[in-house]
């Protein structure tokens, strides 16, 4: 059976961590840069606990956020790109595409990266990471300093993630409004498995609970 409807692609969890995930990055670049180390801490620990659950919701979630369906072997990659740069109009990818996989699994290293680095690290004032007194302080100030360097590698990330976008854009395949949706129009036979995105969401709410009672509840009851 062959159908050009709309599907359901992304599910709500995939897309809300997503646009969070996103805002949270542009609040920690501003309160990191402002030295407003308790609302940096804060939303840290929310995007601690967003990160945890996609990792997790990708052994477990819909069949498009599942990372042993979407990671395919770097030969995959090299034939779509060069494919793609030919002008040769590559299929729609019902998940992410083959080499969008490899930019997701980037951004999960860069960001626990940049979150292990945070949870030691200290700003020379009054604030310091919750594990950084593990530490000697030669060596918390040696993981502040990939914590600044590691976020200008994020930023480059970011920008090579939005020129893609840009330039699929240009070549008629919209990749945004399906991670605003969650639908996509495909063409074929091939239907992916998506689960209720509510079950990422409570386990969000398990992780964060968690993060809020072991690692956050100081830092945020002090925001108000
Ligand atoms: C801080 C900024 C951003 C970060 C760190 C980021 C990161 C990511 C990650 C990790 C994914 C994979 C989603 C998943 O499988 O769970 C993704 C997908 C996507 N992002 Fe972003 N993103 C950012 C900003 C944006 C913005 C501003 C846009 C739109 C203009 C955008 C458009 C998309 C789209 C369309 C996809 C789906 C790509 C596909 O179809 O394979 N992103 N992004
Ligand atoms: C992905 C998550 C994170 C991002 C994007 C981020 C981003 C940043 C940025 C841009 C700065 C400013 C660096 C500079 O001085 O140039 C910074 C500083 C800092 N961050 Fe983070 N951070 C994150 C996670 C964390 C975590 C989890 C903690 C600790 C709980 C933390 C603790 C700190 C501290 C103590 C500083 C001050 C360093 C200094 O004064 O030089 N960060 N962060």
């Amino acid at each position: 059976m062959t159908h050009t409807q709309f599907h359901p692609v992304w599910d709500s969890f995939v897309r809300g961590y997503h646009w969070l995930q996103a805002l949270t990055i542009g609040g920690l670049w501003y309160t990191g840069t402002e030295g407003l180390m308790d609302w940096h801490f804060s939303l840290a620990y929310f995007l601690l606990a967003l990160i945890t659950t996609r990792l997790i919701w990708g052994v477990f979630g819909s069949e498009t956020a599942q990372f042993r369906r979407f990671v395919r072997s770097p030969i995959t990659v090299f034939k779509y790109l060069a494919a793609s740069i030919r002008g040769e109009k590559t299929a729609d990818s019902i998940g992410h595409n083959p080499a969008g996989a490899y930019m997701v699994v980037a951004f999960m290293i860069l960001l626990a990266t940049q979150l292990t680095t945070g949870l030691f690290a200290n700003d020379d004032i009054i604030s310091e990471g919750p594990f950084a007194y593990l530490v000697s302080g030669e060596t918390s100030s040696y993981l502040t300093e990939i914590h600044a360097i590691n976020f200008n590698i994020i930023l480059g990330a970011i920008g090579l993630h939005l020129t893609a976008i840009a330039v699929y854009l240009l070549r008629k395949e919209n990749l945004i409004t399906p991670m605003l949706t969650g639908k996509k129009r495909l063409v074929g036979s091939a239907l992916p498995k998506v689960a209720n995105g509510v079950w990422g969401w409570v386990i969000f709410l398990v992780i964060g609970v968690i993060i809020y009672f072991t690692l956050a509840k100081d830092v945020v009851t002090y925001l108000f």
